[in-house]
């Protein structure tokens, strides 16, 4: 990559002298089987990173070397006789697909490294995950890696509607995928693959799961003018065959997102009624001749019934006969439809409506349909609690949708990691399976996975925020192995970054851990409120400035109290979860701080554990989360002068931003609280609105 920012893949010169030497005595030849895309994909990668890391041009051999020192081998045991003599057969037999083996080796005399796997895909992760441990500097010899993925899919859900490249929710300029060129293919193409696999994503929905422009004005004017569905279009699939084939080299399958009324809008017919023999004949054809161009094609995403967009109901049937019409036309391709359980509409609390929807038909989705749920049971916000759903569907195949752009949490302009949220739902005890059933054991078959809305745009650096890639390469990792730590996630990005330098990466770390609370506190008070953003018409307007007013059912803030009564008595969407979380949540005594208003409705001057006021403590948290992000960009100005000029400038200019928005977030909430409650900030801080 040149012309744009290299994200983490930047492969500059090992900084320590002993490491370089050991780095160079086993990486200088490398010889990767000849065979595949994949491999084709490696050896370029290998170009790409070796000069730079080790600061000297790699020898790629045109077969295993017998007369160097040493050299890095890629390729399966059947390969190539050097590695099938160097590693037990069985060690790669059993792996999982995309599973790998990094092994220090000595073959013939000479110290090698052998990059192995039973698939091709698992060998473009065996040597992303070498090139991971070299940027951050870490010894090699004496290597012994073996890492399966956690989840069999790993998937990217653009919001990027096609032709006038308008990215749904994006904050990083228009969309990177220029259509109208193609199947004509832009390097940016293959960046955007290499960083996608090197954390080992591998799929990626290509257009907007909205694909009529949605009722209300929350994107681009210019949704007019092209509407998802239009991609199916037989003229406009064979453009997908030259993404589809660049993908494949990185071992990721294209999906697309479809509109359920596509035989009446692209086809002919005059229904989409999910069970007439016509509808379901439609979407076979239209399957046979995708996968007639792109053999490897993922299969469909469909947001059916929400937000306006079409869905089964439109004739008296249910998700289940919805999803299991599409689903029907890609089996015989293996193929797989990838169903939203995002709906809203019909009940007054929105949070209870997916359970209700969904989990009495449990058992009745066809084999190759996932259920795809959002983190929480609204929207993405700040912080909300697991959905119910979670361990609610156990004869259903489901995935966990989350959002990697920022729509809720400062967009472009605010460092907020999303990082310690995901890991906060990952863990969360369904208790489906008894106690120890977290989310992140979940979505381990072979039709489950973890799913993330991008944040990618054409902007230089990508994520519009330099510190935002950190979510897009989070992402990845997580969904790799949900169980590493936050920290050893965010603390490999920061090195491979930015610099390895101890101070460096503890800022960084410090920052991006640290900015999700602050999030959280100026934009909500904690306590578990939520959607208190601003809904206008304006693209970056929306959702990003504070206007409690508009939303009150969503905190409930009224003369007598504060927050949502969602325990049996209230709208009853506690007693989805299973017990004993039903009756932690249930009970103010026990309710966890961090929820407490999204499950209760509390007099403004309830008493918390500590004696403080739920006013009193919405006033403090406002003030905290503005202190914080002062703190943080304090903690960023310290490093002046060691990070690059250009992104040094760039995060301390955003800073500046985040701390005045973050007033503004204070100021407008704190008077809110304090217009409603008619109870003064003790500290006298809070001002009238
Ligand atoms: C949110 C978001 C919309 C999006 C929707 C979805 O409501 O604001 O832009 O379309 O989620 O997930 O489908």
């Amino acid at each position: 990559m040149n012309q744009y920012d290299d994200c983490w893949l930047r492969y500059e010169r090992v900084a320590d002298d002993d490491r370089l030497a050991s780095y160079r005595r086993r990486c200088r030849h490398a010889y990767v089987a000849e065979k595949s895309p994949e491999c084709g994909a490696i050896r370029d990668e290998l170009r790409r990173a070796l000069p730079g890391l080790l600061a000297e041009k790699p020898h790629l051999w045109q077969h295993p070397p017998t007369t160097v020192d040493g050299f890095l081998a890629v390729g399966t045991p059947d390969d190539m006789a050097m590695i099938a003599e160097s590693v037990p057969g069985d060690d790669v037999a059993d792996l999982e697909d995309g599973g790998f083996l990094v092994r220090s080796v000595t073959w013939n005399g000479a110290d090698c490294l052998v990059v192995t796997a039973s698939t091709d895909r698992g060998l473009v992760y065996g040597t992303f995950h070498l090139l991971r441990l070299l940027s951050v500097g870490e010894p090699i010899d004496d290597l012994d890696v073996r890492e399966e993925p956690a989840y069999a899919n790993r998937l990217l859900n653009q919001w990027d509607t096609p032709f006038h490249r308008s990215v749904e929710r994006g904050y990083a300029g228009e969309s990177i995928f220029d259509w109208e060129r193609l199947p004509d293919l832009r390097s940016r193409y293959e960046d955007y693959a290499r960083l996608l696999a090197s954390v080992g994503i591998n799929g990626i929905v290509l257009n907007n799961v909205n694909t009529t422009k949605p009722p209300r004005a929350s994107a681009n004017a210019a949704f007019d003018a092209f509407e998802g569905w239009q991609l199916l279009e037989s003229r406009r699939l064979e453009d997908l065959t030259g993404l589809a084939s660049l993908f494949r080299r990185y071992g990721i399958r294209p999906y697309l997102s479809v509109n359920f009324a596509s035989p009446m809008l692209v086809g002919d017919l005059d229904t989409a009624d999910p069970l007439e023999d016509d509808v379901q004949e439609w979407w076979r054809e239209k399957a046979d001749e995708i996968y007639d161009l792109v053999p490897d094609f993922g299969g469909f995403l469909v947001k059916a019934d929400s937000e306006g967009q079409a869905g089964p109901y439109d004739y008296d049937r249910d998700h289940v006969d919805g999803a299991n019409a599409i689903a029907q036309a890609v089996v015989p391709h293996g193929g797989r439809v990838w169903w939203r359980a995002f709906v809203y509409g019909s009940h007054e609390d929105r949070a209870v409506q997916a359970h209700d929807t969904f989990e009495p038909l449990d058992g009745e989705f066809a084999d190759n349909v996932t259920v795809q749920i959002k983190n929480g049971p609204v929207d993405f916000q700040p912080r909300e609690p697991a959905s119910t759903l979670f361990g609610a569907m156990p004869k259903t195949d489901l995935g966990l949708e989350l959002q990697i752009t920022q729509e809720y949490t400062g967009q472009g302009v605010h460092a907020t990691s999303h990082l310690p949220m995901w890991k906060e739902v990952l863990e969360f005890d369904t208790r489906a399976d008894g106690e120890g059933t977290p989310v992140s054991s979940l979505f381990r078959g072979d039709g489950e996975g973890v799913v993330g809305v991008g944040n990618v745009g054409e902007d230089y650096n990508w994520t519009g925020h330099y510190l935002s890639q950190s979510n897009l390469y989070a992402f990845g990792r997580a969904a790799w192995d949900p169980d590493r730590s936050a920290e050893a996630i965010t603390r490999e990005w920061v090195r491979q970054t930015f610099d390895d330098d101890e101070d460096i990466v503890d800022t960084v770390t410090e920052i991006l851990h640290d900015s999700w609370e602050a999030c959280i506190d100026y934009e909500t008070g904690g306590l578990g409120l939520m959607h208190m953003m601003h809904n206008g018409e304006e693209y970056l307007e929306n959702h990003y400035y504070p206007s409690p007013a508009e939303w009150p059912g969503y905190h409930g803030a009224s003369e007598d109290g504060i927050g949502v009564d969602r325990t049996e008595s209230g709208s009853g969407y506690v007693t989805q979860y299973r017990e004993p979380v039903a009756e932690r949540y249930g009970s103010v005594e026990t309710c966890p701080e961090k929820f407490l208003l999204f499950f209760h409705h509390l007099p403004w001057d309830h008493e918390l554990e500590d004696g403080t006021t739920v006013v009193q403590r919405l006033y403090d948290n406002c003030f905290a989360g503005v202190e914080e992000v002062e703190r943080l960009r304090e903690r960023w100005r310290s490093l002046e002068g060691r990070v690059d000029e250009r992104r040094y400038r760039h995060v301390a200019e955003r800073f500046d931003e985040q701390v005045a928005q973050a007033e503004r977030w204070r100021d407008v909430l704190t008077a809110y609280f304090r217009e409603h409650s008619g109870i003064p900030d003790e500290r006298g801080r809070a001002r009238d609105g």
